[in-house]
Parts: C-alpha cells; structure tokens; sequence
C-alpha cells in the first residue's frame, strides 16, 4: 500500500474524523459531504502519514478509515483533546468556539459563565489570526479568566461557509456532549492588553511583514537583473535581512541534479517556496527569480508563504519571448532552437502567464531603472516596502 501525505486541510479534517470529533461523519467522500480527500492518481487505498512521515489512519476507496495512530504534528499537541477526553476531563463546563482574539466584552461575557471550556478553532484557513496566535491569545484570556481551559479543535475551512458553518456547529456540540455551548456575538470592547501584544505581534505592519517577493518570467526577460537591482537598494537602505533564491543559483545548490521536466520543475519552485516561506516567517525580505512556469506551483508558493504569515508579491517580467530571444545572453535559445535543449521554456515548453501578478513589467527598450521604477511604485502602493524614495 502507498504512502500518502494529505493537504493540511485533510489532515485537520482526518483529526477530526479519527476522533470523532465530527461524528456522525466518520470517512472521506461522503457523497455531497465538503470532508474530502483526494488521492494520487490511480491509487484508491493508502497509508495517511503525517509531514514528518509517522502513519496516521489507512483508507480505502469509500473514504473509510482505519485509525492507526493519534495526530503527534504541529505546535500545542498537548491541547488536542478528543471529544471523548473533553468529557471525561470537563463535563458540566460551557463550552465557547473561539476563531479570533477575545476582547474585554467577550471576557465580561464569560465570566458570567462559570467554568468555560475554550474550543480554538485552529484548523487550516478558520481564525483570522494564525492557528499559534489563535492558541496563544485563548491561553491568555483562560488565564485572565481564572476558570478557563483551552482545548484546539482542528476545524478546517472548506471554502464552504455554509457547510462549514453546519460542521463547525456539529463538532462543537460533539464536545459539549449537552453542556450548554455559548457563541461569542460581537466582539465588544478592546482588547486586555496582554492579548492585543499577541495580536500585534501576529499581524505586523506591512512594512515590516515578511515579504517574498516573486519575479517570474522567462529566460532571458531580465528577472535576475531586476532582482538584483531591488536587493541592492534594500541592502543599502538596510533594516531588513534580505535573502536571494535566483533560479540559475538556486539550482546549483537547493535544486543541483534537478532537470527541466514539469516534475522537476515543480520540486525546484517548492523548494524555493518552502524557503521563501520560513524568511517570511523570520521577518526577512526574499526575493527569488525563477522562471516558475506554471500558475499551479507559483499558487502554492504563495499558500505556503501566506500560511507563515509572509505577503507574497508577485512580479510578472513580461519581455515577449521574441525579445528574450534576441537578446539571448547565454546562447541558450538558439541552442534550443537547433534541438539541443530539449523543454525549452517558450520554445519546447509551456509558460503560463500569471494572472495574479501585482505588477506587470515588459523590459523592451527600457532602463534597469526605468523598469524597476514600476516595481518600486506597486510595493510602494501595497505598503509592503517604501523605497522608491531617492530613486525614482
Ligand atoms: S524553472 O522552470 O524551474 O523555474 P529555473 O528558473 O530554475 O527554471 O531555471 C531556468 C534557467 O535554467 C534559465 O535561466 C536557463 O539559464 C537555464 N536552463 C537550462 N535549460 C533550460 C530549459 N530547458 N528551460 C528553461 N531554462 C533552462
């Protein structure tokens, strides 16, 4: 049987099925059901691991589970109670959905309470803070609360409010087993102080977010050099650590070995937006010139980037491919052109133009700086960096 590791999203649904937590759905695609899974081509039946590679649940081709292990990965594990241990451990509490940072209000409110269960909603796309900030503030407002306990409930979003809203509302009620469950209204007042410190920790200023910012285009079109021209503004302003990902460099390192299949070319761009990912999450600027021809894997870089809490800013370095071609620096075109290169990007393989580039720029017949102005003004605009400056 094969191994299989699942989306985030699938492995938080998976939690939820094994612990029953969303009961009385118990497997995978269920007709009309939005709890689905999607396996790899051609294959009906596997082994669930987990990232780290430790083998979760099998399933079968219904959709059906066989549980083999508890869900060990990801930050706070030690408060991912099933609804079974919820109620041996804490019945006859009121149990409170949390999915965003409670206020002096909320707080009021639940001190009228008595003994609160807090469920965090830290499941993949639900909180408007990141699942750590989620657990963080809850902890703090148990602790301000006195008679608090906090349990994470891995409810994902489906992209389905409705249905997500039902699924929310059924697992909540599975964890309050018939103890009165209170829904938090409004969210009146401020927030305690030691709550709004995680909250602002969480959502820095776009200035001093961390920024991936993404040139993609083709060979030849001038990302490095635009590249380069950015880094080297951002290093003489300073401020701010700044890492490059060029795809020629990358790919004597991270990617050496690679080739120019589709495949490859997929793992090359997640493995820059993998890196690209943990810089943002440290605060850092990376700036990262591939070629990056499929919209799919440039989607996914911005997924793993924005779940670290980066911002991701797309460059498209539009140069027509008969432009690139004139220019040619490296002879590489009219090698591929005489069949030496074989999926040649332009030429023998496709590039799909971005559709969600925050900045469109053709380099033909313009300046390093003149094109680089462009980019300048849009990260200007988005807030995300202001060094147009002086150098406009
Ligand atoms: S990507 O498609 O995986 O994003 P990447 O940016 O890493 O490509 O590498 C592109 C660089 O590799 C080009 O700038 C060029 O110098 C070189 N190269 C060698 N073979 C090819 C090819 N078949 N297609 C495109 N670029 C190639």
């Amino acid at each position: 049987m094969i191994q299989h590791c699942p989306t985030p999203t699938e492995l938080d649904d998976l939690e939820l099925l094994a612990s029953g937590a969303y009961a009385p759905l118990r497997r995978f695609n269920e007709p009309g059901s939005v709890v689905t899974l999607r396996l790899p081509e051609g294959v009906d039946e596997a082994e669930l691991v987990d990232p780290e590679g430790l083998p979760l649940a099998r399933v079968s081709a219904d959709g059906s589970l066989e549980p083999l292990t508890h869900a060990q990965y990801g930050p706070f594990r030690r408060l991912h109670l099933t609804p079974a241990e919820v109620r041996a451990q804490h019945a006859g509490a009121t149990f409170v959905p949390v999915a965003d940072a409670l206020t002096d209000g909320d707080l009021a409110q639940l001190r009228e309470l008595g003994r609160v269960v807090l469920l965090a909603l830290t499941g993949t796309g639900t909180a408007t803070l990141s699942p750590v900030a989620l657990v963080r503030a809850s902890l703090a407002a148990a602790e301000l609360l006195g008679d608090a306990t906090v349990v994470a409930v891995p409810l994902p979003s489906h992209g389905d409010a409705e249905a997500d809203h039902a699924l929310g509302t059924q697992v909540v009620a599975t964890y309050a087993g018939g103890d009165p469950v209170r829904a938090l209204a409004d969210h009146d007042g401020d927030l305690p102080a030691p709550i709004a410190a995680i909250v602002d920790e969480d959502r820095p200023a776009a200035d001093e977010q961390g920024l991936v910012l993404f040139f993609t285009g083709l060979s030849g079109s001038g990302k490095s050099t635009l590249a380069r021209a950015l880094m080297d503004l951002l290093l003489e302003r300073g401020g701010r650590t700044v890492t490059s990902l060029d795809g020629d460099v990358v790919r004597r390192h991270l990617s050496a070995g690679l080739t120019f299949s589709r495949a490859d070319r997929e793992t090359n761009i997640r493995r820059i937006g993998w890196v690209a990912a943990e810089i943002a999450r440290h605060g850092g600027v990376a700036v990262c010139s591939p070629i990056a021809p499929f919209a799919e894997t440039r989607q996914q870089v911005r997924e793993m980037v924005e779940a670290a809490g980066g911002a991701f800013f797309l460059v498209h370095v539009a140069t027509p491919l008969e432009e690139c071609e004139r220019r040619d620096r490296k002879g590489l075109y009219a090698k591929a052109r005489a069949g030496e290169i074989p999926d040649f990007t332009g030429i023998s393989s496709p590039y799909e133009e971005p559709e969600d580039a925050a900045v469109r720029v053709d380099t033909t017949g313009r300046s390093v700086e003149d094109a680089l102005h462009d980019v300048l003004v849009a990260l200007d605009e988005s807030g995300h960096l202001h060094l147009t400056g002086g150098h406009a």
